[in-house]
């Protein structure tokens, strides 16, 4: 008869345990592998915006997605983050107006959008001059650099009567036949590449304000800028 040690039978049963364990962790691991449903999809086809079944269908998809992000799964947040941001721009897109949109980063140059969101705020002009003055943070957390260049003897129009000049200049001109002033200012501000003022340096003024201003920072300034409504 074959002799079996102690340890011998000691070391089996741990092996046996070891091997246990592996079996186990496979299992769990395929099991969330196939039981874990499809990480989030960053590239959702948008739906049209008037189509109310396709958004909630859209909705309701992303609920699904949610159960995929797990804790400490950075991937999966990494992705959602994405998707959460685009589902905000496709919102924004189709009209959606948040009740803090005046605190959002405008973002876009779409002069016609913006303006919705304008017509909802009401501009205050001290405000604007600390933003315009570099004073105070836009909302993007920059300070401006208005009124560096548009400064006497500096190179852009003086700030003072920019109104004016609106009224009795730029306000004459063909392509602003249809324009206000706040059109005017709001264009300037966002799209400056698009009209250049006669007798200043072209592509000088920066054309990134609309990633550094919040929508309540270029209703500040605007109502600044109308307030220079000095004679020339
Ligand atoms: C680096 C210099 C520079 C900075 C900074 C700058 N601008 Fe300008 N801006 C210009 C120049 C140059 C022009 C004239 C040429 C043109 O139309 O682009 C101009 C034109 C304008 C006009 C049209 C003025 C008119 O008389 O019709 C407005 C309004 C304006 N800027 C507003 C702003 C505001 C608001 C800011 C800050 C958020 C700003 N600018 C920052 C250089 C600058």
């Amino acid at each position: 008869m074959r002799c079996v040690s102690t340890t011998d039978i000691g070391a089996q049963i741990l092996t046996a345990i070891r091997r246990i364990i592996l079996l186990a962790a496979l299992c769990a691991a395929l099991f969330t592998a196939v039981a874990q449903p499809a990480a989030p999809d960053v590239t959702p086809e948008p739906p049209a915006c008037d189509d109310s079944a396709a958004l909630s269908a859209q909705v309701a998809q992303l609920y699904l997605s949610l159960s995929a992000v797990r804790n400490g799964d950075a991937d999966a947040l990494g992705a959602l983050y994405e998707v959460g941001a685009r589902y905000q721009a496709m919102a924004l897109d189709c009209g959606y107006l948040p009740s803090d949109i005046n605190t959002l980063v405008i973002n876009i140059t779409d002069v016609d959008r913006v303006l919705e969101v304008l017509d909802m705020l009401n501009g205050d002009p001290l405000r604007g001059q600390l933003l315009y003055d570099a004073q105070e943070p836009a909302g993007a957390g920059d300070k401006l650099g208005c009124s560096g260049c548009h400064a006497p003897g500096e190179v852009a129009p003086i700030t003072v009567g920019t109104w004016t000049r609106w009224d009795e200049e730029r306000s004459q001109e063909e392509r602003f036949a249809t324009y206000d002033f706040q059109r005017y200012a709001v264009e300037s501000i966002l799209l400056p590449w698009d009209y250049f003022v006669a007798g200043y340096p072209e592509y000088t003024m920066p054309d990134f304000y609309h990633e550094k201003l919040s929508y309540q920072d270029l209703a500040d300034l605007v109502a600044y800028l109308e307030s220079q409504d000095q004679l020339p």
